[in-house]
């Protein structure tokens, strides 16, 4: 058996360190070692999206990194995101838009969108959203209300005010 590696990083703001053994995927060590249950697991593959946090800056599948790789990286998670108030206005659309059932691929979906919106300065098209959203597998919602949430969470950040009913209505979203 391979012995426990340190591992010291900083997670939504706070710098953790642990003993992990070397196998373990940062998804696991948020899961497991940090409680941040946030973070959801589905495929362990890349495939479902369930895992995404930010990694400096950027959506990774924390399936996907060990969380040796992740030492001295910045992590901030959904809890993070929501605590610090990043993504109160695509929460609200979600619940707004009914873009959640089970909530299981929400996590996934919010830091998908949040890394989306952090890089663009215009409102994307529905295109665009589907094309961010493609790594994200949702089992519910069918992805309409998912899009309606995010184009509307976009209006509000990029036109800096509640997204004009006509406007939604040229995309087709129903206000
Ligand atoms: S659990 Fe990481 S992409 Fe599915
Ligand atoms: S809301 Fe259930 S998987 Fe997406």
């Amino acid at each position: 058996m391979t012995a426990p590696v340190p591992v010291s990083l900083i997670v939504n703001g706070t710098e953790v360190s642990r003993l992990v053994a070397p196998r373990t995927t940062l998804a696991d060590f948020l899961r497991f070692d940090l409680e941040l249950t946030g973070t959801h697991t589905g495929c362990e593959m890349g495939a479902c999206g369930a895992c995404l946090v930010m990694m400096d800056g950027e959506a990774v599948h924390a399936c996907l990194v060990f969380a040796v790789q992740a030492v001295g990286s910045r992590i901030e998670t959904v809890e993070g995101l929501a605590e610090r108030g990043a993504i109160a206005d695509l929460q609200a659309a979600f619940h707004v838009r009914n873009a959640l059932q089970c909530g299981f691929c929400t996590p996934g979906m919010l830091v998908t969108a949040h890394a989306l919106l952090e890089r663009v300065d215009e409102v994307p098209s529905r295109e665009e959203i589907r094309d961010a959203l493609s790594g994200n597998y949702c089992r519910c919602t069918g992805y309409e209300a998912i899009v309606d949430a995010v184009t509307a969470a976009a209006q509000t950040r990029c036109c800096g005010g509640a997204r004009p009913a006509d406007a939604l209505q040229d995309e087709g979203v129903q206000p």
